[in-house]
């Protein structure tokens, strides 16, 4: 009711500004005021994937083997909103609007449908644990906000479904209307940019591909995470099309669309030297896959990293540290022995927790990452708790970056051929966090992104 009535007042000023613009002979931009879904509707006012499938059966194959499916059950997901969020929230009354907001994207219908937040836990198997489900997407009009962000989605429950063929097709099921708007990255972007209550942008997938190469080529989200394949059945009743969007999705849990993402040549200075004498090797790593910053997304849990080791002709191993650059924040991208995290501490209720290892891998490799601050300065995994961002040392789309290390061979390196081996591993989340929450080791486990080996002669 309050609500409704400030947003009144809102119209009536602005309308009152606007009136007074159109006199002055300014074009005035139309502005409306954002529609709050929260709480808007009940669960009976959307339908199950479940129906969906009984018509739509390979489509709902696909999405149900994707993370859109379980946006609000997978087990990070559950850990994270439950044990840390919402205790969190409890703690400091302030989040508590911000962490409801977490289901704005992992579950629209929870978020539209729920009184009550928390919704039910998973393991309650209530609607809210459809997740991104097949109605969230296709009951979709338009973004209320321009970027994107937020869950800042349109939604109308109904049988009217929106989809991008024309004419539009028919179904016995369900009307059909085509929307151009499922054509756009602001589709996706309405989920895949966020800021947080401090007003840093914690994710920003859609704004990241808006100034790379791909908007300029008009390549879209759809084009690499929703290919067009066929022949392919839609609906069980009808012809099979040549350019179906297949319902894929896959992204960081997917090993196969990581694998290659980032390209990999590392060649040395001199091909022969002595021991006691450096050889500089350098690695050039060149994204040739993503359509935005690699990693991107939750960026404050993922890294990538790059390890390089030489094994002379004895089979004796050596590990070389990355060469400094010397820009501001280095550190944060160079692994070593911190500890991190502390902020956790709230949520967690352990008033004494000194924090987990910062990276969790060997010391003195390149880590692909940009750090966030929680506001006392430390580097956090709360994206809602992030009060700034450090430096942005991602591996941008279609960007190629250069890391050197120097190598002094030691005394004892056995002569002849020594092999160097450049490696690029990924983690969607840093070990010692997922360890310490019992995050089942899916989430920690090493993705092999790239490699690429050189030899060089060891003189006697
Ligand atoms: C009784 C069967 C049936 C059910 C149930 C059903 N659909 Fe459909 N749907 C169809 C048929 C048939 C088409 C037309 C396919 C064609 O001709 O390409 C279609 C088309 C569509 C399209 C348009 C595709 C395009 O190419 O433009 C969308 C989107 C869609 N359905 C979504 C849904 C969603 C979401 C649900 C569940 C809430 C659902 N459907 C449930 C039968 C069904
Ligand atoms: C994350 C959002 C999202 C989800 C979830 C989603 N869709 Fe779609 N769907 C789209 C987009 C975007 C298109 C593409 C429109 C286009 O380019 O033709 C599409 C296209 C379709 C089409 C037409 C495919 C074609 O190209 O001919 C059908 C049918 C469809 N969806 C049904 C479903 C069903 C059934 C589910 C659940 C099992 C589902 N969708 C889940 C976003 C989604
Ligand atoms: C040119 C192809 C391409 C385009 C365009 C593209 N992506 Fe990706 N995307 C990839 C590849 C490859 C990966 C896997 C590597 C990775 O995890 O970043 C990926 C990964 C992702 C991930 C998981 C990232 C992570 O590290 O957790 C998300 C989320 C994502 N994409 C969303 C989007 C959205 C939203 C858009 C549009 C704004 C988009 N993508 C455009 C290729 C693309
Ligand atoms: C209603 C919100 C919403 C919309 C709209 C949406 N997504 Fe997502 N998407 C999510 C959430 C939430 C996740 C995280 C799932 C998880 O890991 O818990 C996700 C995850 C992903 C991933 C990562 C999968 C992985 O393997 O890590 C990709 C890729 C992706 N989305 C692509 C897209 C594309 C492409 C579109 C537009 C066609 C889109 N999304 C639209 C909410 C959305
Ligand atoms: C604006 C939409 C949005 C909001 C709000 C949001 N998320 Fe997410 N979340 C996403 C998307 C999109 C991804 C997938 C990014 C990727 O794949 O890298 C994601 C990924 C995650 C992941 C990582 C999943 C995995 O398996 O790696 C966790 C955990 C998570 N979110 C928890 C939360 C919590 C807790 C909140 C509230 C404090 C929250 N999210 C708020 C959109 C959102």
């Amino acid at each position: 009711m309050k609500r409704k009535i400030i947003g009144g007042k809102i119209v009536l000023i602005l309308s009152f500004v606007s009136i007074i613009l159109l006199f002055t002979g300014f074009t005035v931009k139309m502005i409306s005021v954002q529609e709050d879904l929260k709480s808007r509707y009940s669960y009976k006012d959307f339908e199950s994937a479940k129906k969906c499938r009984s018509c739509h059966p390979g489509i709902y194959e696909q999405w149900s083997q994707a993370m859109m499916s379980q946006a609000y059950t997978h087990h990070w997901d559950e850990i994270e909103y439950f044990d840390l969020a919402v205790p969190h929230a409890a703690a400091k009354p302030d989040l508590k609007e911000p962490v409801d907001g977490c289901n704005g994207c992992h579950t629209p219908l929870g978020f539209m449908a729920g009184k009550q937040f928390p919704p039910p836990r998973p393991s309650e198997k209530s609607m809210a644990n459809e997740s991104v489900s097949c109605e969230v997407c296709h009951l979709t009009q338009s973004a209320q906000t321009d970027p994107p962000f937020n869950f800042s989605y349109l939604i109308k429950p109904g049988m009217t479904k929106f989809a991008l063929r024309t004419p539009a097709v028919e179904s016995p099921a369900h009307k059909i209307v085509t929307n151009d708007f499922f054509s756009t990255t602001e589709f996706c972007g309405n989920c895949h940019n966020e800021k947080n209550p401090f007003g840093v942008w914690v994710k920003s997938t859609q704004l990241e591909w808006k100034e790379g190469p791909y908007a300029k080529e008009n390549v879209k989200c759809q084009d690499c995470h929703m290919p067009k394949g066929g022949p392919y059945l839609n609906a069980l009743m009808t012809k099979p099309y040549n350019d179906s969007r297949l319902h894929l999705f896959h992204g960081a849990h997917d090993p196969g669309k990581v694998r290659g993402t980032i390209e990999l040549r590392i060649e040395p200075d001199i091909r022969e030297a002595e021991p006691g004498e450096n050889i500089v090797f350098s690695v050039a790593l060149f994204n040739q896959k993503t359509g935005h910053k690699f990693p991107t997304g939750s960026v404050e849990d993922r890294i990538a990293w790059l390890l390089v080791e030489a094994t002379d002709a004895k089979g004796n191993k050596y590990h070389l540290n990355v060469d400094k650059k010397g820009f501001e924040g280095e550190e944060y991208t160079i692994s070593g022995d911190y500890l991190a995290y502390q902020d956790m501490s709230v949520p967690l209720g352990q008033p004494d927790f000194k924090g987990v290892q910062r990276d969790g891998i060997p010391a003195g490799n390149r880590i692909f990452r940009m750090p966030y601050f929680d506001p006392e300065g430390r580097m956090t995994i709360m994206q809602w708790n992030t009060a700034k961002l450090g430096p942005d040392y991602r591996i941008g789309p279609r960007e190629t970056k250069v890391e050197k290390f120097t190598f002094r061979l030691p005394y004892n390196t056995a002569p002849g051929e020594m092999k160097v081996t450049a490696t690029l591993n990924y983690q969607l989340l840093v070990k010692p966090v997922a360890d310490y929450l019992k995050v089942p080791e899916d989430e920690s486990e090493i993705k092999l992104v790239n490699q690429h080996s050189t030899f060089v002669q060891v003189l006697p």
